[in-house]
């Protein structure tokens, strides 16, 4: 039988084929990568000797000999380092997962099937918004405002959900350091969620991905988690604090409700080396690596807001993270960013177009993604330069660049009318 004469008796719900991969581009500011020189290659190597030289006999055994909950040392390392989100917990508490991408998997399939209804950020990481529509349940897109989630509006939709006989499961919410827009939600709001939780009757999902990587808020307060674990399901990452390319993430919950997800584990065990050398390398060297690694991105994400503010101008606008690997930047509303997106891909920029980071895609047609972790200081500020020659060749903006105004303004009438060129 033909290749083509297999696919066609692929289920009907397997996903779209993937594109082949064909390199990276140039300037990359899309997805979640890291940044290269933060990567402590030296140390990483010691660790790796030093825990297989001591304990690699233990790779004849499923689990390292040490349960379904991962390498026990990596997991005494967790509890820790989650004392520092104000979490109490034993190493019994967590659960290693494949990354979180494997984390967010297990929790929205032990809670939600088809039909339930989950709010979310308005904004937010778009793996989930696709997971989630794979699983065809009913998303909500809670607004945002500078402070993370807007408590008042999220109460109004609950109220209204709950009236409607459509109660909402699950709040899924990035509160310290959010992807995209780089807010963090106060101790106020927090509490609010947590008393909402209670009343309304659905679980918070904390996804901490980004709360090692914090250099310009001062109080940053402690997780839901530790404040709730009753009704709170947490994970977070190494990929933002160490490497994505190892696939080592975190999990943890009440036992009632972890044991569910363990069981749901069913892929004998994530990958036993990763797990022993973030354990071996972190154990001596947590503090000093996030040092290092929050003062490269501090520093990046100045050459980037310098490049764009040169670049752009006025015409844009963004709030400055305290802390992540993105910037969240917003165009004039007349503007569809996804109208720049294959003209800058031929130059090699590359970006991530908000509608593919929004509940409600259209709502973010004028936002965009910018990832500031992985290029040089250097590609930065050159890709920022040519973003802007090719949105102001595309759509006529900026019509002031590094404080010159551009010599012949393209700019179509209906823009001056204030309508919106995007939809000719
Ligand atoms: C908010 C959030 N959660 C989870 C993940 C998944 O990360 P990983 O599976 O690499 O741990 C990401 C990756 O970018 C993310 O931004």
């Amino acid at each position: 039988m033909s290749s083509s004469g297999l696919a066609k008796l692929v289920t009907a719900k397997s996903p779209a084929p993937t594109q082949r991969f064909t390199g990276l581009p140039k300037y990359n500011f899309v997805g979640g990568h890291n940044a290269p020189e933060g990567i402590p290659v030296l140390e990483l190597t010691a660790a790796a000797n030093s825990v297989l030289q001591r304990e690699g006999h233990l790779l004849a055994l499923y689990n390292l000999s040490h349960g379904p909950l991962g390498y026990q040392p990596l997991r005494e390392f967790v509890a820790g380092k989650l004392a520092g989100r104000g979490i109490s917990c034993t190493s019994d508490d967590i659960l290693i997962t494949s990354g979180s991408t494997q984390g967010l998997n297990l929790v929205f399939s032990l809670f939600l099937e088809q039909g339930s209804t989950i709010v979310v950020e308005e904004f937010t990481y778009s793996s989930v918004l696709n997971r989630l529509r794979n699983q065809e349940v009913e998303i909500i897109g809670a607004p945002l405002t500078e402070h993370g989630i807007d408590i008042v509006r999220l109460e109004e939709l609950l109220e209204a959900q709950h009236k409607k006989g459509r109660p909402v499961r699950m709040v899924y919410t990035i509160p310290t350091i959010q992807n995209p827009t780089g807010t963090i939600m106060p101790m106020e709001s927090r509490e609010r969620l947590v008393a909402l939780a209670r009343q309304y009757n659905f679980v918070i999902f904390e996804d901490e991905c980004y709360a090692d990587l914090i250099w310009a808020a001062d109080g940053v307060p402690p997780s839901i988690y530790s404040m709730a674990p009753d009704v709170t399901v947490h994970i977070g990452s190494f990929s933002k604090t160490l490497g994505p390319a190892l696939r080592v993430g975190y999990a943890i919950a009440e036992w009632s409700i972890l044991s569910r997800i363990v069981a749901l584990k069913n892929d004998a065990g994530s990958g036993a080396i990763d797990q022993m050398v973030v354990a071996e390398y972190f154990s001596h060297h947590f503090s000093n690596h996030l040092v290092r690694l929050t003062g490269i991105l501090d520093e990046k994400l100045k050459v980037m807001s310098e490049a764009i503010d040169a670049a752009f101008g006025s015409g844009v606008s963004y709030h400055v993270p305290p802390g992540g690997i993105f910037l969240w930047l917003k165009f004039p509303d007349y503007i569809d960013v996804r109208k720049l997106t294959a003209p800058a891909l031929a130059a090699g920029v590359a970006f991530n177009p908000g509608p593919e980071w929004s509940a409600n895609g259209e709502a973010a047609r004028s936002w965009m993604r910018l990832c500031f972790a992985l290029p040089s200081k250097e590609i930065i500020a050159e890709g920022i330069r040519k973003l802007s020659e090719i949105c102001y060749a595309e759509i006529g903006f900026p019509e002031i660049s590094g404080n010159r105004v551009r010599s012949q303004s393209r700019l179509p009438e209906s823009k001056m009318n204030g309508d919106d060129i995007t939809a000719r």
